[in-house]
């Protein structure tokens, strides 16, 4: 289950160019979850094709981790005016996406408080939860959960940067290194 083209479920259709679907392996183990598209997504319609998607990009190459392995996705499929947080009237118009993309993984990766906060379902300080595996309810069913920080944060704080490491070389070693 997905979007369609012109979905207009939520007010961000009103201002996207295109929806942005997940991309990857479909049959993933792990999925990586980011906020909502920025520019460069909302431009080409892939997740993660800008700034963020460098630094991440970096980080799976230096794990030896292929971005073609896993599958990397976004809380909301359009990008929000202004690269402004999601709301959560327009986090639960896409929840049903959402939650066939996670359903049956081993692990989810949040990235970041505004799409750890939409799968925790609680506010949460990235400080306190940052690589702390737990579980979330993915339609009635628990699945394992690692909140982590979004690729934008690891720009100016290096313990951020260092968490988002570690996380990406835990997914290889934990879940590719078979
Ligand atoms: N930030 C996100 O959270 N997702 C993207 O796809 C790009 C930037």
């Amino acid at each position: 289950m997905r979007p369609s083209p012109d979905c207009r479920l939520c007010t961000l259709s009103q201002n996207r160019s295109l929806i942005v679907l997940p991309e990857g392996d479909p049959c993933s183990p792990v999925v990586f979850v980011g906020e909502a598209p920025g520019e460069k997504e909302d431009q080409s319609g892939r997740p993660f094709v800008g700034r963020s998607g460098r630094i991440l990009d970096g980080m799976l190459e230096e794990a030896g981790l292929p971005r073609s392995s896993i599958l990397i996705t976004n809380t909301v499929k359009c990008r929000p005016p202004g690269n402004r947080d999601p709301q959560r009237e327009e986090m639960a118009a896409c929840l049903p996406f959402l939650q066939n993309e996670l359903k049956d993984r081993e692990l989810v990766v949040g990235l970041g408080k505004s799409a750890c906060r939409d799968l925790m379902g609680m506010d949460v300080k990235m400080k306190e939860v940052a690589n702390k595996e737990t579980a979330i309810d993915v339609d009635g069913k628990k699945v394992a959960f690692m909140p982590t920080y979004h690729p934008a944060a690891t720009i100016y704080s290096k313990e951020a940067r260092e968490a988002l490491r570690q996380a990406v070389l835990y997914v290889k070693k934990t879940y590719y290194d078979l």
